[in-house]
């Protein structure tokens, strides 16, 4: 595999390579690299295996995606971002490690200042972060969601999630004039238009997000896949239902139109 080649690579150039980061949720397009292999090449040669799954690490616990998610429990290190999947408020991210020892070796520091108290007194901070004062509100607000969601409610509300981008995928590719380029398995739809006039398709992609976002109904970005800028929908709100993709693909269509217009040509809007 291509990261064998670029360890040995560095090793005989002389360089120590000594941890590999793999992604679970990509944000462009929602990919969950294979960790297995990772994980034993790394255990090979003495790295450390990070994922970074700030965006898709809470799959884990999703029974449809196991396969992708094989050998989670193996990592040395995985982040998850619960201000993302579970709509905490900005910024709540999490280091997960399976060893809290790894924490206390890597940032443990005890000022003089800081005094021991108790002994059954809690832990300073500093011993397992980079940080000292505890931020309660973040904590509380994963613990209110986590309270309220169980771990249950965790796992359906990441299912509603994956339905809703299964269903925009089949919406995307039935409509004849969108092309479902990317996505997936994590709840992502890359997507461009395929009958783009007044303009090349990069330009036309940004400024139908652009239209779009403006509009303020529904939000849609825009990411650069294999240097070609398309459309992209990530859904991670709770509040999204199935009526709401409708809303999305017209309201891109909509757009399309108006840019259509807006180029001069003398084909009349194809959607209402
Ligand atoms: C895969 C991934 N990692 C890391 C980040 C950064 O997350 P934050 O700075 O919000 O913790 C993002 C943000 O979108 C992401 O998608």
């Amino acid at each position: 595999m291509a990261l064998r080649a670029a360890v040995t690579a560095d090793m005989d150039a002389g360089l120590l390579p000594f941890c590999t980061v793999t992604t679970l949720g990509t944000t462009a397009t929602g990919a969950v690299d294979p960790l297995e292999p990772v994980t034993d090449l790394c255990r090979g040669v003495g790295m450390w295996h990070h994922a970074d799954g700030a965006w898709g690490g809470l799959g884990a616990g999703v029974p449809a995606l196991a396969s992708h998610y094989a050998g989670v429990g193996g990592l040395d290190s995985l982040t998850v971002d619960p201000h993302k999947t579970l709509s905490v408020p900005v910024g709540c991210g999490a280091l997960l490690v399976p060893d809290p020892e790894h924490l206390h070796t890597a940032f443990a520091h005890q000022a003089s200042y800081l005094t021991a108290g108790e002994p059954d007194a809690l832990p300073w901070l500093s011993h397992a972060t980079i940080e000292l004062t505890r931020p309660g509100t973040r904590a509380l607000g994963l613990w209110a969601t986590l309270h309220h969601l169980g771990r249950d409610g965790v796992t359906r509300l990441i299912e509603h999630y994956l339905v809703l981008a299964d269903r925009l995928r089949e919406r995307i590719t039935a409509e004849p004039r969108l092309q479902l380029v990317a996505g997936g398995p994590w709840p992502v739809a890359c997507f461009r238009i395929t009958d783009p006039n007044g303009g090349g398709p990069d330009a036309l992609h940004a400024r139908i997000a652009r239209r779009v976002q403006n509009n303020g109904r529904v939000y849609l970005a825009t990411v650069a896949i294999h240097g070609r800028t398309v459309l992209r929908a990530a859904l991670c709100n709770y509040r999204t239902t199935t009526e709401d993709l409708d809303l999305l693909i017209r309201e891109v269509l909509h757009a399309a139109d108006a840019e259509q217009s807006a180029a001069g040509t003398d084909q009349p809007p194809q959607h209402r």
